[in-house]
């Protein structure tokens, strides 16, 4: 006799009161069907359709010399992406922290002195990883919320030699943008290698690999790229590859060993990992999309939609965290301060349960204290945004809270006549006058 399906595999067709309810037969779990989302957190975003239909391409082997094409064609949109002419783009496997690890346990040796700028968890995340590869990380700290001042990072690099600068680029933890120019220019100056996490920020914002002068540059997919989580971008020049080159010991990693990795990625083709195929044709559309659309107007739309969700938030009466000024605040990740007596998790639940929107709750000391909304890739869209504000208006007032009703999507609607383009759809009747006409 089939044993009865337990209840909650079932919750994931969507729970038994939902008419689209998926079937589950004796002990087999029903079809996959979760409930839609819109994702508005810090991450994942919702992945661009053309990178699901591109993962659903039939697999190759990973030496097919098709496949061996489209890993080129991959490095080259690294190359575009990242702003760079390094030899070295190319994918880790693994997600994000994959590749910082793969950075950091491939540059650094036992006894290296790293200094990493730390205002939030990224932050802390380089730490820890810099020490579990033996290293003495001498931590820059500034008040989460706020970038670290250069001079702090100065003194620090004043104070030994020093292997490698580490800093977050976009600290979604605390959405604070963390300028890297002159970060760059201090480490050059001290003989040390600028590393940094730009898993946030890539395909959102500018960054600007050659012309900041950053070493190494580590990304992820399923942020501003729109591609689901399993690939870490990275990139790094040849500064780098000489420390690489001149280590004294072995890297400490076989699955991250950016030498080895670098061989496969190359023409020698050297048979490391077995490669994740789906996901490298899934990044390579996610990266086409990027350079279809234009790096800048890319950049722009982050901007935009951004700007449209903050313009309701403040007529809801909600607050943003943190005191960076506007340049050094990540234009997809806003994090707002939780109203006072408003439980930030029953406010959150009742947007996935009644809206199917995901934000974001807080890590550390800020847990409970503020929410993160992220407006990144395929989710930064206006109706993502007007129906994001009408969910959390919703939302607030079921938890008691006071707003001025249809305020901030009145807002952001205003914000989008003023700054949007290609919001006239007066002459669309979206078939109303069919019938009617006769
Ligand atoms: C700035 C930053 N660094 C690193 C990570 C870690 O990336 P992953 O979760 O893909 O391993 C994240 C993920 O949220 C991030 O936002």
């Amino acid at each position: 006799m089939a044993k009865q399906i337990d209840p909650v595999p079932r919750a994931l067709a969507g729970g038994t009161a939902e008419p689209l309810d998926s079937v589950a037969m004796a002990d087999v779990p029903g079809d996959l069907l979760p409930g839609p989302r819109i994702l508005l957190g810090p991450g994942p975003s919702m992945a661009d359709p053309r990178v699901l239909r591109a993962m659903g391409t039939p697999l190759l082997g990973q030496f097919d010399p098709e496949f061996t094409a489209v890993m080129n064609e991959v490095m080259e949109l690294l190359r575009a992406v990242f702003q760079t002419d390094n030899e070295r783009a190319f994918p880790v496997p693994g997600t994000g922290r994959a590749g910082l690890e793969a950075a950091m346990v491939s540059l650094l040796e036992p006894g290296d002195r790293v200094v990493v700028a730390e205002c939030g968890r990224f932050g802390l995340l380089m730490i820890e990883i810099a020490e579990r590869c033996g290293a003495t990380a001498v931590p820059v700290h500034a008040e989460w919320g706020r970038m670290v001042e250069p001079e702090a990072v100065a003194k620090a690099l004043e104070a030994g030699p020093t292997r490698m600068v580490a800093v977050v680029h976009g600290e979604t933890s605390t959405g604070v943008l963390q300028p890297l120019d002159e970060l760059a220019r201090l480490a050059h100056a001290h003989d040390a290698l600028l590393v940094t996490d730009a898993v946030v920020t890539l395909g959102g914002c500018e960054v600007a690999t050659d012309r900041w002068g950053a070493d190494v540059v580590v990304a992820g997919t399923q942020k501003c790229l729109s591609c689901p989580s399993g690939l870490a971008p990275i990139t790094y020049n040849a500064r780098a590859e000489a420390v690489l080159e001149n280590r004294r010991t072995k890297i400490r990693s076989n699955y991250l060993d950016l030498v080895q990795l670098q061989r496969y990625w190359s023409p020698d083709r050297f048979n490391h990992h077995t490669a994740p195929t789906s996901m490298v044709f899934g990044l390579r559309e996610a990266l086409r999309a990027c350079l279809v659309e234009g790096l800048e107007t890319r950049f722009e739309r982050h901007r935009l939609h951004g700007a449209a969700l903050r313009a309701g938030l403040e007529v809801m009466g909600l607050r943003l965290f943190g005191s960076s000024p506007a340049s050094g605040r990540l234009p997809f990740i806003t994090p707002v301060l939780v109203p006072a007596g408003v439980d930030e998790l029953r406010v959150r639940q009742r947007m996935v349960r009644d809206f199917g929107i995901e934000i974001g709750a807080a890590f550390g000391p800020l847990q409970g204290k503020i929410w993160r909304i992220g407006t990144m890739g395929y989710s930064a869209r206006r109706q993502n945004i007007l129906l994001g504000l009408a969910a959390l208006e919703a939302s607030l007032s079921a938890e008691g809270f006071s707003l001025p009703k249809g305020g901030g999507v009145a807002a952001a609607a205003a914000h989008y006549q003023k700054f949007g383009a290609g919001q006239d759809d007066a002459g669309n009747s979206l078939g109303a006058r069919g019938p009617g006409q006769y």
